[in-house]
């Protein structure tokens, strides 16, 4: 996937740095040329010699010392680079660039680099949550860095929490993500719904469906790293939004239904994957519903079809693209879900399917286009199935002009 692509790994000082070993070997693996800039303090975790067995190019860490196609090394390694990734970052290297300084290899080859630079955090817990750092990569994120969160877990140190790098999978995938999108989104408005909306029944139940809003959210970010405006429009998840997404949060239907139709106007595309209830409770009761006879019902009422209505009024322009969690008869479901909603595509996922739908971290769709074509996708993880959407859309998009 990564064949004749040119990588500057950058590896800086704290524990997670042999695991950045790992991360140039799965992108060598892949066919990349890697190249691996250390910091002083990643020296002390791990030998430069490790990388260059795993990539086979001599490893830089001096901003004085040229080398071989290296004449001045920062600026060679940063115009050479279709890609620059920090992994590990620790709280130093975020502090330093966030503020302009440039005192080393890494920090000149940042500083000199034109392609897009994605961000790897790694650090204790208390660290990472410190205020200075978390603000110094709000900061980064607006200048346009690209970010790979730390996961949740235990740390070297012993601490429990946020600070662990990222698993090289992840890493490698957002890699992907940001070479194979080259901006092709930039200057399009996108709403994206995500999530399973909440009905309430009384104060303290609800009525709500099994969507984690990964799906949705693996589209924000997608359209983020190819340089598109997102308008996420999310139910609760648990889930935090990507860098450089404007989040609108929505509880109930009604309200997700009012949040669209108040961003539809500016909008070039809308995708809707969040899972609306179609359905209310006709009166939500004030207090605590108390347990009475054996069998109590509740009085339900249709909620708007949010789609539908966008569909009938839908502007010259705009792309839109729903989705069909189907349990059975896919084809026959999509393709009227297509056509009654007036949709340009129709992504549709049998939820029954492992590896598929609600709650997975990968999906299995179809895709159902306006003029009858369908294509099928493999199981793959829910970014890459995003990607292909996008993909989709922008072809959907390019032929209609
Ligand atoms: O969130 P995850 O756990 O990652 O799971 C992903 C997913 C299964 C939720 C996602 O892939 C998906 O299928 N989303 C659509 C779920 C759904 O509500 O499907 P539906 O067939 O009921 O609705 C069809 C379309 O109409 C959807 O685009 C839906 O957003 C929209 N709709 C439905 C009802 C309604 N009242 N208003 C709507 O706009």
């Amino acid at each position: 996937m990564l064949k004749g692509k040119f990588i500057t790994l950058g590896v800086t000082g704290g524990i997670a740095a042999y695991k950045a070993a790992d991360l140039a070997s799965k992108l060598t693996g892949q066919g990349a040329a890697v190249h691996v800039i250390m910091t002083r303090s990643a020296g002390e975790f791990v030998r430069p010699l490790t990388f260059e067995a795993l990539t086979g190019n001599s490893v830089s860490s001096d901003l004085f010392v040229s080398s071989p196609g290296l004449k001045m090394p920062h600026i060679d390694l940063a115009g050479q680079a279709d890609l620059v990734v920090v992994a590990p970052a620790t709280a130093n290297i975020l502090g330093k660039l966030a503020h302009g300084i440039a005192d080393d290899l890494l920090t000149t080859t940042l500083m000199a680099s034109t392609c897009p630079v994605l961000i790897c955090p790694a650090m204790n817990v208390h660290m990472y949550a410190n205020r200075a750092v978390q603000e110094n990569i709000v900061k980064l994120a607006g200048y346009g860095y690209h970010f790979v969160e730390p996961e949740v877990g235990r740390v070297a140190c012993g601490h429990f929490g946020k600070g662990r790098l990222a698993g090289t999978d992840t890493i490698v995938r957002a890699i992907t993500g940001l070479l194979q999108s080259p901006g092709d989104m930039k200057g399009l408005t996108v709403v994206v719904t995500a999530g399973g909306t909440r009905e309430p029944i009384d104060p303290v139940r609800y009525i709500t469906n099994r969507s984690s809003g990964k799906m949705g959210y693996a589209l924000a970010e997608a359209v983020s790293s190819r340089g598109g405006r997102v308008i996420l429009i999310s139910a609760r998840t648990a889930l935090k939004e990507p860098p450089g997404v404007e989040l609108v949060p929505v509880e109930t239907a009604r309200e997700m239904h009012c949040a669209v139709m108040s961003h539809y106007p500016k909008a070039d595309i809308v995708i809707k994957a969040a899972a609306v209830a179609d359905y209310r409770c006709y009166r939500e009761a004030s207090d605590k519903i108390k347990k009475t006879g054996e069998k109590m019902t509740l009085e339900l009422v249709r909620n708007p079809d949010i789609l539908a209505e966008l569909g009938a009024k839908k502007r010259d322009g705009v792309t839109l693209v729903g989705f069909a969690a189907e349990t059975s008869q896919l084809e026959k479901n999509a393709t009227e879900k297509l056509s009654r909603k007036n949709l340009d595509l129709l992504v549709a996922n049998d939820v029954t399917m492992p590896g598929a739908g609600f709650g997975s971290d990968t999906n299995i769709v179809k895709l159902f286009f306006a003029g009858g074509r369908v294509e099928a996708l493999p199981e793959m993880d829910k970014l890459s199935v995003a990607h292909k959407i996008l993909d989709a859309v922008m072809v959907i998009r390019n032929t209609n002009k």
